[in-house]
């Protein structure tokens, strides 16, 4: 029987070997690896180029509500597009719990600002932002069962973050349902104390949203959210780690038993404090949470992906316009970096940088950047048909030019921000053809894909997520894992 496409040509790689051979795929499927496998409808020559399972990008904003006046730069449509040229194949986007706004409408909201739009696989995220006894009790677990399989929960800003006591019962929740917990570990009250008095003191430019979120904020909850996850025996992942100190309480936690993950991105690689120092509001085009720190945190970032404290690169695309009073240019911004929208685009950006600045230096190894860019999002998550290239799985792949140089650009992204922070970085190595279950999105660098040819995803529970079944008290909180 002939294939509906063969990649041929090519030199594979998972997360766990490097090997050549020719792929086949059949309605949608990895159907067979190996050589000369006959005919196919299609046929892709990979000659000379990596074939990597697509990227798995499992933290980016898309279309959320952002703030009175402040729109998100991007729709399903243009984040998905962006994400397809960066050698993506899903993306991990947040149904983001409003006050006010029950569980299930939020989940009903996003799925129609998706639907019919994506060029990539999408699979939400919930967030929770009123653990009430109806979230709690009922919309939670039913949405855990229909495949939402994982949440976010802050610990600052105004309208997200959670208390201690909040955290400890939806991270009860997570335990008896099997949920994966993904925290943002910031000092709320620290931050708000250390913005007050920068602002009374006259330092109301960007630049100061960086010194209103030093490390300790983020390393004090950091361990916070840790012991609470601790108390109830459930594990976390705690997302957008931007220093060692953070990264410490990490391996601490580990090396007691505990399952704790973690997450980096490319603004703590790349970008560092000094980038929001920018003439005027130039620096806002940087402003993000946890900021940007210095090059020790570069150094000590890229070793956590290297030795594992990290298990996943994910961009945390955020995207706003930069000249926009519905973006980063809002009045208020004027005012106070306070009200800078938080949040940068990324999520086209975040293969090439890993992979050349990651591989291409010697950093990681090609491997390790598969495992951090797909699998692993795949294994975290439960998208148990994504991440690989094995015979079973779904045909999502990106066909990389190892050696392609590109000096990244506003002009070459698909994003709807108006800029990129990463502008003038010069890479080597840029994926060319992005495939989605089988069907090509992008061949050599043109669109070929439609709005629509992705969905959603529902997803498995992760076994990352079971509890580790180690209490600190006598205490054992309820739950199916007990
Ligand atoms: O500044 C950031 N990271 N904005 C996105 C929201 C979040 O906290 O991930
Ligand atoms: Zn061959
Ligand atoms: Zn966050
Ligand atoms: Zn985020």
């Amino acid at each position: 029987m002939s294939y509906d496409l063969v990649i041929a040509g090519g030199t594979v790689a998972t997360a766990s070997d490097t090997f050549s051979c020719d792929i086949g795929v059949r309605d949608g499927t990895i159907v067979a690896l190996g050589h000369d496998l006959g005919p196919a409808k299609e046929t892709i020559d990979a000659t000379g180029h990596l074939v990597l399972p697509g990227g798995i990008d499992s933290h980016v904003h898309i279309a959320q509500p952002s703030g009175e006046g402040i729109v998100m730069a991007d729709d399903f449509a243009s984040g998905t597009l962006s994400a397809a040229f960066g050698g993506n194949t899903t993306v991990m986007p947040f149904c983001m719990q409003e006050k006010g706004t029950s569980l299930r409408q939020t989940v009903k909201d996003y799925h129609k600002l998706a639907e019919g739009r994506c060029y990539t696989d999408v699979s939400f995220h919930l967030v929770i932002s009123e653990p009430s006894e109806q979230v709690l009790g009922q919309d939670l677990p039913a949405l855990i069962e229909d495949g939402y399989t994982s949440f976010k929960v802050f610990m600052t800003y105004d309208g997200l973050a959670l208390n201690d006591r909040e955290m400890l019962e939806v991270m009860s929740v997570a335990r008896e349902t099997g949920a994966l917990v993904m925290v943002h570990a910031e000092n709320y009250d620290a931050i708000r104390f250390l913005t007050d008095r920068l602002e009374r003191g006259g330092h109301i430019a960007p630049k100061f949203h960086g010194t209103s979120r030093p490390i300790p904020v983020e390393r004090e909850a950091t361990h916070r959210a840790i012991s609470l996850a601790e108390l109830v025996d459930v594990p976390v992942m705690i997302v957008h780690v931007s220093n060692r100190e953070a990264m410490e309480e990490i391996a601490r936690a580990r090396s007691r038993g505990l399952k704790v993950y973690g997450e980096t991105c490319p603004q703590y690689l790349v970008l560092t404090e000094k980038d929001m120092d920018g003439l005027n509001m130039e620096g806002a085009k940087y402003v993000c949470s946890p900021p940007p720190r210095d090059t020790a945190s570069q150094q000590a970032c890229w070793e956590g992906l290297s030795n594992g404290i990290f298990n996943v690169f994910s961009s945390d695309h955020c995207p706003f316009r930069y000249d926009d009073p519905a973006g980063k240019l809002i009045p208020k911004g004027r005012t106070s970096f306070r009200w800078v929208p938080n949040g940068i685009p990324g999520v086209e950006t975040r293969l090439p940088i890993l992979f050349s600045e990651g591989v291409g230096k010697g950093r990681i190894t090609l491997n390790q950047f598969v495992a951090l860019s797909s699998t692993n999002h795949a294994k975290t998550y439960g998208l148990t048909k994504k991440g690989s290239i094995a015979i079973g799985m779904d045909a999502d792949m990106a066909i990389w030019d190892p050696k392609r140089e590109v000096t990244i650009s506003q002009s070459l992204l698909h994003h709807g921000s108006d800029y990129t922070p990463y502008e003038g970085i010069a890479v080597t190595g840029w994926p060319v053809t992005t495939i989605l279950r089988g069907q090509v999105l992008v061949r050599d660098g043109q669109l070929v894909g439609k709005p629509g040819q992705g969905g959603h995803v529902a997803r498995e529970r992760s076994a990352l997520a079971a509890p580790a079944g180690q209490l600190p008290t006598s205490f054992a909180p309820a739950g199916r894992y007990r």
